[in-house]
């Protein structure tokens, strides 16, 4: 059922504490399900925060479906933090997640640490990080300047060209146990929740029972301790690519595009802006110039323009 605007006013004003932090989403292991949603950018971080989830991930996959690219390799750590910045202007309840793009972390503990850092200094509370036990010495490194980190394992987009395609991982026994035994290490390793990407049911189940920090599952079945979706997929956005796990709980890019063939038409036919959406000489001038006045503009106001109670 559609929320009331009430219901709206209420999500997005409600007083809801202390932000939440990696420590908080550590202690809900096996507690009610977590939630994460992505967003790169202030409106879709404020309707995350609103809607309620605990985690706004600012995700390399901002590469595919904001910045246009094929794959998540394109972004650089610049970009990642540009993006974080904007979400965490919001000041979010949710604790943002920020990714390390491919080749921020492969290269050196230096390099590492100093890409982790920038994401932080951006406003991330927490990095993420794909791949199992070889990446061990860079989350150790990330850890000890004290950023709290996430790991992902399954399917991770930043080795596409290595694992030859965007397809379910762990199917056969021994990359079942490839990947229980990296999730393993993770969390001992003190990542405070791991991702499983497009992994069998039963391989997120083996995993979510042998760690003791929360699965966040994306296209990995129900047996997670969270799921994660892609807000441009969730929301309809995104119809390129339809893979099973989405659910679409809107279809807001067709909206989009309906409301902005109305507004071409509306222009075409001369019947936007009407007079009410138009400022007139007279009564509506004072508000016109004040559109206009930034530093160093004076608006003056005749005494016949001024409010009665200002
Ligand atoms: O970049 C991203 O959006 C992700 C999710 C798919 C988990 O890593």
């Amino acid at each position: 059922m559609p929320w009331t605007s009430k219901e709206y006013e209420m999500a997005s004003t409600a007083g809801r504490g202390r932000p939440v932090t990696a420590p908080d989403i550590r202690a809900r292991k096996g507690g009610e399900p977590l939630v994460m949603v992505t967003a790169h950018d202030a409106p879709s971080a404020r309707i995350a925060d609103a809607a309620g989830v605990d985690m706004i991930l600012v995700g390399d996959s901002l590469a595919m479906v904001a910045l246009g690219y094929d794959d998540t390799l394109q972004v650089t750590t610049e970009d990642m933090a540009h993006h974080i910045a904007a979400v965490a202007r919001t000041k979010p309840h949710a604790l943002v997640v920020g990714d390390l793009p491919w080749m921020s972390y492969h290269v050196s503990r230096e390099e590492t640490v100093r890409n982790a850092a920038a994401l932080v200094r951006a406003g991330a509370g927490s990095v993420k990080l794909e791949g199992g036990r070889k990446r061990l010495d860079a989350i150790a490194a990330i850890l000890d300047t004290e950023i709290p980190v996430m790991g992902h394992l399954g399917l991770t987009p930043q080795s596409i060209h290595a694992i030859g395609g965007f397809r379910v991982q762990g199917k056969q026994l021994d990359a079942a146990r490839r990947i229980v035994d990296d999730a393993v290490a993770l969390a001992e390793a003190g990542c405070f929740a791991i991702v499983l990407e497009c992994v069998p049911d039963g391989v997120a189940r083996m995993v979510t029972d042998a760690i003791e920090v929360p699965t966040i599952g994306i296209g990995a079945g129900r047996h997670c301790d969270g799921q994660v979706l892609v807000s441009a997929d969730l929301l309809g956005f995104e119809d390129r690519i339809a893979p099973r796990f989405v659910r679409r709980y809107a279809e807001l890019g067709r909206e989009a595009t309906e409301a902005v063939a109305r507004f071409c038409a509306d222009v075409r036919a001369g019947t936007f802006p009407s007079s009410e959406e138009t400022y007139h000489m007279t009564d509506q001038m004072p508000e016109a110039l004040q559109l206009y006045a930034g530093d160093g503009i004076e608006v003056t106001r005749t005494p016949a323009e001024a409010p009665a109670n200002p």
